[in-house]
């Protein structure tokens, strides 16, 4: 079992453009031909912020339309969030607040034998780092820049650096950086 945090960066570090498009992501399709369909069957259990959660709300869900699309995990889904936010219908979502490692106990054991997956964003993946519970980062860096946004990892991590495990091209568009996060 490990934690990771899989998340597509520009290549200049940010996960989403200014007020959260992901208009530059989204024109390469959506994870088909990457590692994502591999990545997701290993998942038990998933984590993400209110501002993730948000996006996913009104750009997939569609909660106000007559025929809202399903929440598009089928995993356990902790949402972390200091305000009441609406859940979706069907769902297994908790919503969760402050300390991510009683949350995170809690997830290894709904999670049994498989992954946890932080989805992000950058500062929640930052606060799992901060009590040693990331064990893996894998980025798709994606071929565009963005010159601003949601930064990818707001940490300083220099000594002992990310241990580099592999680097995979899947086309033109996406160079996938896999790293072992140091836990010492
Ligand atoms: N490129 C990719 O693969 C990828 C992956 C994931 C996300 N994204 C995008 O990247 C952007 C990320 O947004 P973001 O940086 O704002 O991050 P986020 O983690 O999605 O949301 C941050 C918010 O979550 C809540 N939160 C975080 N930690 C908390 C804690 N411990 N306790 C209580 N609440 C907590 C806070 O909001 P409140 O307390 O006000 O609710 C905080 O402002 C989004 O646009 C998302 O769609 C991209």
């Amino acid at each position: 079992m490990k934690t990771q945090y899989y998340v597509a960066s520009s290549l200049d570090g940010f996960i989403a453009a200014p007020e959260n498009s992901l208009d530059w992501l989204l024109q390469f399709g959506e994870g088909e031909g990457t590692s994502y369909p591999a990545f997701i069957r290993e998942v038990g259990a998933i984590a993400m912020g209110s501002t993730t959660y948000e996006w996913i709300l009104r750009n997939q869900i569609h909660p106000e339309s007559a025929k809202p699309r399903p929440w598009p995990y089928e995993q356990p889904a902790w949402v972390f969030t200091s305000r009441s936010l609406p859940a979706v219908h069907g769902a297994d979502i908790r919503f969760v607040r402050g300390d991510v490692r009683p949350v995170h106990s809690q997830m290894v054991t709904a999670a049994v034998d498989k992954n946890v997956w932080i989805v992000g964003g950058g500062e929640l993946a930052g606060q799992f780092y901060d009590h040693r519970l990331l064990d893996e980062l894998i980025v798709q860096v994606t071929s565009v820049t963005l010159g601003s946004g949601s930064p990818l990892l707001p940490r300083k991590i220099v000594t002992p650096p990310l241990k580099l495990i592999s680097a995979t091209t899947y086309g033109a568009a996406f160079a996938e950086l896999r790293y072992e996060v140091p836990h010492s």
